[in-house]
């Protein structure tokens, strides 16, 4: 689990043409700048929104179908009038020839029913003006509008203001009365109670007692946490004779449960073909190329989902974190060979679409599909063809959008739920907005507090049911200590921001083994309106990768991203030192000098 947030993410210079941080909206099409929209004979209606700056756009379509059900593939086409350019296209395979464009549905979802609707986006180049093109075809027939839809089209809301976050409340209590066992609920979390790896638990209690003194005692009282268990290879689902498998954990968790209250155990889905595709220190056993994606789905899913459904564990809640960083990197970083094999081939939308499938058909299964972070997706150039791509593969399974639950951010990442001391993106310093200060890159969020409400609201413009619920994974984004800033001051952005920020991380691209990281808020359910729970996904004291090249069966690579002495690329941090701790082990393997570190940066403080 270790991404390469920054690269492909669109930086500050691609916004210089914005006034005041709006974008430029135009509509074009049948639906027309205002809303309006012309009617003639049915076929197809489309939406098509840009966003633009100096000489660069991204176009959001959205194409409906008024005539018969489309069950082969839909094709649209049109001409651009000016000299616009494709570059890069998501959730359509996009050619042009000349001034013409033809985009084509995805592999994965062919079917346009009547009056359903499909979305797409790339981006674009251009010089000079960039008008919208004035018709479209759909399969050949030409859109003229038709019966006007009844709701406007699917290009998400993308709110530019971060919602300032509620303070969290205390967890609610047990209710009275449980639902019966099996009973899909709205939030698993909410009268449950978490289930604590035995495995994990027991490690840190030998380390705290062999630490001994004031920290050992803190150290002590981490281990009673509910963490996740990463089923991150087939043999994971088994076990061994020093780890337990799926079985295990699930027979431990029965063993938990007390009385009436259900206990709410964890699991992270992590196996896909070209697994961290734009980095090493997490490449899994599974590639593309050597049919990966067949045996995701009849070794690692199916036995996965035949455990689960065992009815000796209907009275769990399980809850599934699915594929950490694989849709986003296909946002960001499908530039490079093994993301562009795992998008041209399919296999990640596929995979994600077939373990939904079998995970959503489990009753008391929650699915929670992973939303990168805000230090990654934030920028709307990225935010929204996240949201477009994510929906449209939960669109494409056999349950539609009732398939998920939900979603995660920050899995194993290190951003804070909030920036207290910088609560407002857009605060003038200086004459200049707080986000264009050099650490954040016009990026309007700084927390994912405000990207998982960003998200959130994206998401339901999308087409996602409004019960949907956030995660955020809180394992390791305390940055308490003694260096944690308690306000913020400076006459310019940069020094307004660096006083200020609670994330001292030398660049938000850096994600591993932070050094100056602490352990972040404990678990608790509903902690903001559309939060079902903070969560402790990745287990800490679990290393995202070695700190050199380390011999091993799993896979797994050497990321200089790990190394402390590493300068990254301007894509990957800015060129900054990676701030990783030294001498980490191998990703997921036990890292003493780290949790002693996260313990003592704990925000809540380990009282
Ligand atoms: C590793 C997994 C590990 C997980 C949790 C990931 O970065 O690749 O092997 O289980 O972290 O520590």
């Amino acid at each position: 689990m270790t991404p390469i947030p920054l690269r492909g993410n669109k930086k500050a210079w691609l916004f210089s043409g914005l006034s005041g941080g709006t974008a430029l909206v135009l509509a074009a099409g049948l639906v027309l700048a205002g809303g309006t929209e012309a009617s003639a004979a049915a076929g197809c209606q489309v939406g098509y929104t840009v966003n633009q700056w100096d000489t660069g756009f991204t176009a959001n379509v959205s194409v409906t179908n008024l005539g018969v059900p489309i069950t082969a593939g839909w094709t649209l086409e049109w001409d651009f009038a000016g000299n616009q350019q494709v570059q890069q296209g998501w959730s359509a395979t996009i050619g042009q020839a000349g001034k013409h464009v033809t985009a084509k549905s995805p592999s994965w979802a062919p079917r346009l029913e009547t009056s359903g609707t499909a979305g797409f986006g790339f981006n674009g180049s251009f010089t000079g003006a960039n008008p919208a093109p004035s018709s479209f075809t759909l399969n050949g027939v030409a859109c003229n509008g038709g019966t006007p839809p009844t709701t406007t089209p699917t290009t998400p809301t993308i709110p530019t203001t971060p919602t300032t976050p509620t303070t969290p409340t205390t967890p609610t209590t047990t209710p009275t009365t449980p639902p019966p066992a099996g009973t899909h609920v709205g939030n698993p979390f909410d009268g449950a109670k978490g289930y604590v790896n035995p495995d994990w638990s027991g490690e840190v209690a030998a380390a705290a007692a062999a630490k001994g003194g004031a920290l050992g005692t803190q150290m002590a009282k981490v281990g009673n946490t509910s963490t996740a268990v990463w089923l991150d290879r087939i043999a994971a689902i088994e076990g061994s004779a020093t780890a337990r498998g799926l079985r295990g954990h699930l027979d431990a968790a029965l063993a938990q449960q007390s009385g009436s209250t259900p206990v709410v155990a964890e699991f992270v889905i992590y196996d896909l073909p070209n697994r961290d595709c734009a980095a090493l220190a997490s490449n899994g056993e599974l590639t593309v190329a050597q049919d990966g994606l067949a045996k995701y789905k009849s070794q690692y899913v199916d036995p996965i989902a035949a455990v689960l459904a065992d009815p000796k564990y209907a009275g769990l809640r399980i809850v599934t974190v699915v594929e950490p960083d694989s849709l986003p990197n296909l946002i960001t970083n499908a530039s490079m060979a093994k993301c562009a094999e795992a998008q041209s081939s399919g296999a990640y939308v596929q995979g994600v679409q077939y373990a939904l499938n079998k995970l959503h058909a489990i009753s008391n299964v929650y699915t929670y599909v992973d939303i990168a972070h805000s230090a990654w997706l934030g920028w709307d150039s990225n935010l929204g063809p996240a949201v477009n791509l994510i929906t449209q593969t939960i669109k494409g399974t056999t349950a539609g959008v009732r398939s998920v639950d939900g979603f995660i951010s920050d899995t194993a990442n290190y951003t804070p739920i909030t920036e207290p001391n910088l609560p407002d993106s857009n605060l003038q310093v200086g004459g200049q907005p707080l986000r264009s200060a050099k650490i954040y890159q016009w990026n309007p969020y700084f927390s994912e507090a405000a990207f998982g409400t960003a998200m959130y609201n994206a998401f339901v413009a999308a087409g996602m049911p409004s019960d949907i619920g956030m995660l955020i994974d809180t394992s390791r984004n305390g940055w308490g200590g003694a260096g944690r800033p308690t306000g913020a001051s400076g006459s310019t952005v940069d020094t307004y921001a660096d006083s200020g920020r609670i994330d001292r991380r030398l660049h938000r691209g850096n994600w591993c083994n932070q050094s100056g990281a602490g352990l972040g808020a404990r678990p608790q359910v509903s902690p903001m309106p559309h939060f079902d729970a903070y969560v402790w996904i990745k287990p800490p004291v679990e290393s995202d990768g070695a700190s050199k090249q380390i011999p091993n069966d799993e896979g797994k690579g050497f990321d200089p991203m790990c190394d402390p002495a590493f300068h990254g690329g301007d894509q990957a941090n800015g060129g900054n030192l990676t701030g990783a701790l030294p001498d980490s082990p191998l990703s997921g393997k036990w890292f003493q000098a780290q949790f002693e570190q996260l313990v003592q940066n704990a925000y809540p403080a380990i009282s």
